[in-house]
């Protein structure tokens, strides 16, 4: 079969650039090698910056988000036992929306069926073939027939694992690689937020985070060692070390709850540059990674794709080939800023177990001054607000 443009992998990336293309009348094809029900509960992020939102509204994808979204226009700074909010609406005249990933993958997908949008799960054997010349995919489908797809360019959107990035020979890229010595243990339990707002916390004992997906669900992270196994952690000692962790001079009430999900995800820094090589464009996770501190991945994935769609509409409904050429360079502007951000938030937060005293003394004197200047809590801001699309 053809198409204009092979989409590798349907988490937000892929499934945003299909039906962003699908809107300017571009044929696509989205191949994912897991299932409808597997990506649909995959628990990921949660923060959406104002422009997602704004972009999601505008192509008609939002009214869940509006209707059950949680919009916040602060989140604390918690440490020494106490918390410092920071005024994100107030110092930017922006805020964010707590709405979970999954469920922006679920509108994503339902729109596509609606549209009868050609969409592929539990395909396998995904190969690129050619995408310096004459690009195709070769896959076996659900059915287990292989097949092949031609196209005129493939997108690489199946996150930091997948196939596209290494299609890249490796004399063409450059990468820029960097590891933590922590790990994020991740719960959703079913218990209503313990505060209004997200709680950053940085404690003797580790990084901890509140926040939330509805009313009745809370959302909570544990900074852990990166070589630590999820057996080890029953949900009692989960809930003893989030309390000895967010416990405040005035005390605080968490409340617990059962244990919906927990699971580990390491952290790392990640970029690879360009993100592209001949009809091969990267877009969000194949291409870059931030630990998850500065809540920015999947906005970046939106970001990279916003700008895919209008290069790929340039180059194959018009012939001009400018904005595909520097898409890259546009991209990386945005990614390179969230990348210091995310390090700056890791790096402030977290407890570095190979830090000396000195580099903790820093570390309190960065958290005191961002609770207590304007001009640094506004640089917090506007970055964690996200940054107007160019
Ligand atoms: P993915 O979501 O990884 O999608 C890639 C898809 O490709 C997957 O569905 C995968 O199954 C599929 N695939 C893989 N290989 C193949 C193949 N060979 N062929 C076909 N398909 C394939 N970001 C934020 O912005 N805010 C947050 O608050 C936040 N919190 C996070 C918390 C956690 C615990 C984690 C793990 C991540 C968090 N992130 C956050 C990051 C965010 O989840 C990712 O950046 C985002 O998922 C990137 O989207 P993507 O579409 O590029 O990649
Ligand atoms: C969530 C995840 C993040 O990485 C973050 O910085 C804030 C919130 C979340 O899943 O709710």
């Amino acid at each position: 079969t053809e198409t204009q443009v092979g989409i590798i992998g349907a988490g937000p990336a892929g499934l945003l650039l299909s039906y962003l293309l699908h809107r300017e009348g571009i044929d696509a094809v989205v191949l994912e090698t897991r299932s409808r029900e597997y990506v649909e509960k995959r628990v990921r992020a949660g923060v959406c910056e104002q422009p997602t939102v704004e972009l999601l509204t505008e192509i008609g994808v939002g009214d869940r988000l509006a209707e059950e979204g949680m919009p916040h226009h602060g989140l604390s700074l918690r440490f020494d036992g106490e918390d410092h909010r920071i005024a994100l609406t107030e110092l930017t005249g922006r805020s964010i929306t707590v709405y979970g990933q999954q469920e922006i993958v679920k509108d994503l997908i339902a729109a596509h069926v609606e549209k009868g949008l050609p969409l592929e799960f539990e395909v396998s054997d995904v190969e690129l073939r050619d995408v310096d010349t004459d690009p195709r995919v070769s896959y076996t489908d659900a059915n287990g027939n292989a097949r092949q797809l031609r196209c005129a360019v493939i997108a690489g959107c199946d996150g930091f694992h997948g196939v596209s990035r290494p299609a890249i020979p490796a004399q063409h890229v450059r990468r820029f690689d960097h590891e933590y010595p922590f790990a994020w243990l991740g719960v959703l339990a079913r218990t209503p937020p313990s505060h209004e707002e997200l709680i950053y916390t940085h404690h003797e004992r580790g990084f901890a985070l509140h926040s939330m997906r509805s009313p009745e669900i809370t959302r909570l992270y544990l900074q852990v060692p990166p070589t630590e196994h999820i057996e080890q952690w029953s949900d009692d000692r989960i809930w003893s070390e989030l309390e000895q962790r967010l416990v405040t001079k005035t005390g605080f009430d968490l409340k617990e709850g059962p244990v919906l999900e927990k699971s580990i995800t390491p952290m790392r820094s990640f970029v690879v540059e360009p993100m592209q090589y001949g009809k091969l464009f990267l877009a969000g996770d194949a291409a870059h990674i931030v630990p998850p501190t500065g809540a920015k991945g999947m906005n970046l994935a939106v970001a990279d794709v916003r700008n895919l769609a209008r290069a790929f509409v340039a180059l194959l409904r018009e012939g001009n080939p400018e904005q595909a050429a520097s898409y890259s360079d546009r991209c990386l502007r945005r990614v390179w800023r969230a990348e210091h951000f995310s390090w700056y938030m890791t790096s402030m937060l977290h407890r570095d177990p190979g830090a000396d005293e000195f580099q903790h003394r820093l570390q309190l004197s960065q958290l005191r001054y961002t609770a207590t200047s304007k001009a640094a809590a506004t640089s917090l801001a506007e970055n964690y607000v996200g940054l107007p699309f160019d």
